[in-house]
């Protein structure tokens, strides 16, 4: 973050109260209700999580042990029977929920459809029949790689009802980022579409399977199944490539539940880390259905006539926790939006609440800043009264965007939940609760109960109120991650084992800066390790480094992140070139096009710069807080003793 930006931050005071209209309606009311509850859950953590597991999901067979914590390995509801695909679906059909709407898609360019909670039921079990007739098994993966449409949502369904883990790649990905992670789940079928519609222009999702696929490069995979989205002329291939519209009619619509044992794996989902390679965070199936189900009835105060939108994409765990499995087994009706701002339609996020009445408004500090820009006059030219709460996610909201999104969107009477957490924490960790926690610009607030969180410094040793820290969490909580997929060992290491653990208490490192403040609410600073946020997206450094040097120009690249007004971060790379190479405006192009390729349209560098070489260390690392301070304009301060070359330095300002 920018120092304006953490300037501002620390000097914020302001604090707003939800209304007592708001209040009147919400689920938690008070101050005190709130500190109650999260005394309650600190000092028997068990009997709070039991007693919810009970009261809000439907379970086959009982547990017989609430936790088994070896750390850091943890068993939640052992051996207990559930299905996430029952809570989300059957339960609701024998209440009024039956014919509530379950899902309302809005497509584009303008299709609508809008499936019941039974409608919803009737294609999951065909789509799992489908698996079935494919081949799937319980305990095989899936990769789901796909648009924003009802059939990711069913396809997600389809395998947690079989019980087969599925593994969402977000469909911005290349070829090859998609291949890698079909290969290291070793997934046996893909799902995708024809294409999907992405800033008025088809993403070609099927010809970038068979990209992946080609040559045997991903040899567990022996069978696709295709959506019809976009309906252009696509490749199948007879016995590997199959259309889902040919075999719906082929299938039964019944396919009761798999039960599931609650710590049976649910998904992988692939996020980035320090390293080059993405992580692959597994998830299991009761916990995370607990968390995810009570964070959303809490965090997002749910009435049962509320019209639900979380503008993530499926691809995210915001969209796996808080588009699909959340929503839906609390039994609200979620909205899915295919569409995304841009310059023929600036709008459309306004259009959709407007049409759809949207009461719960869920989105991302850098889509906030981009309607900024684009000016008061859109939204203002709508009718967004139906909006009751708003939230945000994904990266620190800057207190300014913050009043924006309070003032114009809000009309002053929604409170902002600004949630923070992770692809690893299955669910969000710090919010207010809306109607209970009075909020302040920038601040995530307060920890979720059940959630003991802190700012340590690397000792594991509380830092005092208002100094910097890192933020930490001491106890297993459901929804937490279970492993890395195939590397126990670094899931230890990265996240258990950072700060060392002491007289048997570990922490959880989450990979954050932050500060707590006189209130014990919480302020995010954002990534203190190798990863940035650009746009909401998670993208590690040396993942980017590798794609660059992997081209055969680049010697060696070094990658940063440089504060941007809209996106939080933009990607800025030193490259050094090989002898055989001249630095080249062409060059540049090249390179940030290859990036594309090996990663996806996330990961192009907004700026490339060429070196003649990088600043390092004696020892050989590269000094990254020198570029930091270089891509941002700064005078490069602080202790530069260790820099081997001062001249690079010099070079490197006079920018090469
Ligand atoms: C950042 C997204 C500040 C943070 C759910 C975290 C946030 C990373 C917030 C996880 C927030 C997420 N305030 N920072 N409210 N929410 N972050 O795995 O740096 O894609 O570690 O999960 O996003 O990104 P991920």
């Amino acid at each position: 973050m920018s120092q304006t930006k953490i300037e501002s931050i620390l000097n914020e005071n302001r604090l707003f109260q939800p209304s007592n209209e708001f209040i009147t309606h919400s689920r938690i009311k008070s101050l005190a209700e709130y500190e109650r509850l999260y005394e309650t859950a600190k000092s028997n953590p068990e009997d709070f999580w039991a007693t919810l597991a009970q009261q809000e999901l439907h379970w086959f067979a009982p547990w017989d042990r609430v936790l088994d914590w070896q750390p850091p390995m943890a068993k939640w509801f052992v051996n207990g029977k559930i299905n996430i695909s029952y809570n989300c679906l059957d339960r609701h059909l024998t209440t009024g929920r039956r014919n509530k709407a379950a899902l309302i898609w809005e497509g584009e360019p303008g299709d609508t459809r809008t499936f019941t909670y039974a409608q919803l039921h009737r294609e999951v079990c065909q789509f799992a029949n489908v698996l079935k007739q494919l081949g799937i098994q319980k305990g095989d993966r899936v990769g789901i790689y796909m648009p924003m449409i009802p059939e990711s949502v069913i396809a997600m369904l389809a395998c947690a009802r079989i019980g087969a883990p599925h593994s969402v790649i977000f469909g911005g990905f290349s070829a090859d980022a998609l291949r890698d992670r079909l290969n290291d789940a070793q997934a046996k079928l893909v799902i995708t579409a024809d294409g999907g519609w992405r800033k008025d222009a088809i993403v070609p999702l099927k010809e970038q399977v068979d990209r992946a696929l080609a040559d045997g490069a991903v040899p567990t995979v022996t069978t696709t199944l295709v959506v019809q989205r976009t309906k252009q002329e696509i490749k199948m291939q007879p016995q590997r490539d199959h259309w889902w519209h040919h075999l719906q009619p082929t299938v039964s619509a019944q396919c009761p539940a798999e039960p599931m044992d609650s710590e049976d794996m649910l998904f992988i989902l692939y996020t980035s880390g320090s390293t080059g390679k993405p992580k692959g965070v597994v998830h299991t199936t009761a916990g995370y259905n607990l968390y995810t189900h009570i964070t959303t009835q809490w965090i997002f105060d749910l009435q049962d006539r509320d019209v639900y939108w979380c503008t993530a994409d499926v691809g995210w765990i915001t969209g796996h926790s808080y588009i699909v499995y959340g929503p839906l087994s609390n039994g609200a009706t979620t909205l899915l939006y295919e569409g995304a701002p841009r310059a023929s339609n600036p709008g459309c996020f306004w259009d959709v609440i407007e049409k759809h009445g949207v009461n719960i408004f869920y989105t991302a500090p850098t889509a906030i800043r981009a309607f900024i820009k684009m000016g008061d006059h859109l939204p203002k030219s709508r009718d967004l009264s139906s909006l009751r709460l708003l939230g945000s996610v994904g990266e620190p909201i800057n207190p300014e965007a913050w009043m924006w999104y309070h003032q114009v969107i809000g009309g002053g009477r929604c409170p902002i939940v600004d949630t923070w957490w992770q692809t690893e924490t299955g669910g969000i960790m710090v919010t207010p609760l809306p109607g209970a926690i009075p909020t302040k610009p920038g601040s995530a607030t307060r920890p979720f109960p059940g959630i003991i969180a802190d700012v340590v410094d690397l000792e594991g040793n509380s830092v005092p109120d208002n100094e910097g820290g890192f933020l930490a969490i001491q106890y297993p909580w459901p929804g937490m991650m279970r492993t890395v997929y195939g590397d126990p060992d670094r899931f230890r290491r990265t996240y258990w084992e950072y700060i060392p653990p002491k007289d048997g208490h570990y922490y959880y490192f989450a990979g954050d800066g932050a500060r707590r403040d006189e209130d014990g609410y919480f302020w995010v600073m954002g990534r203190v390790d190798d990863v940035i946020n650009v746009a909401g997206h998670r993208l590690g450094t040396m993942e980017v480094e590798s794609a660059l040097v992997s081209h055969p120009a680049v010697a060696e690249a070094a990658v940063v992140g440089k504060p941007d007004e809209v996106k939080g971060e933009e990607i800025v790379a030193f490259v050094t070139l090989e002898s055989t190479h001249s630095p080249t405006e062409e060059l540049k192009k090249i390179l940030k096009n290859h990036v594309t390729q090996e990663i996806g349209a996330i990961a192009r560098p907004g700026e490339i710069r060429f070196s003649e070489a990088l600043p390092k260390t004696r020892s050989g690392k590269i000094m990254r807080r020198l570029l930091r301070s270089l891509a941002a304009g700064q005078e490069v301060s602080g202790d530069t003793s260790t820099l081997e070359d001062r001249s690079v330095l010099d070079h490197l300002r006079q920018g090469s």
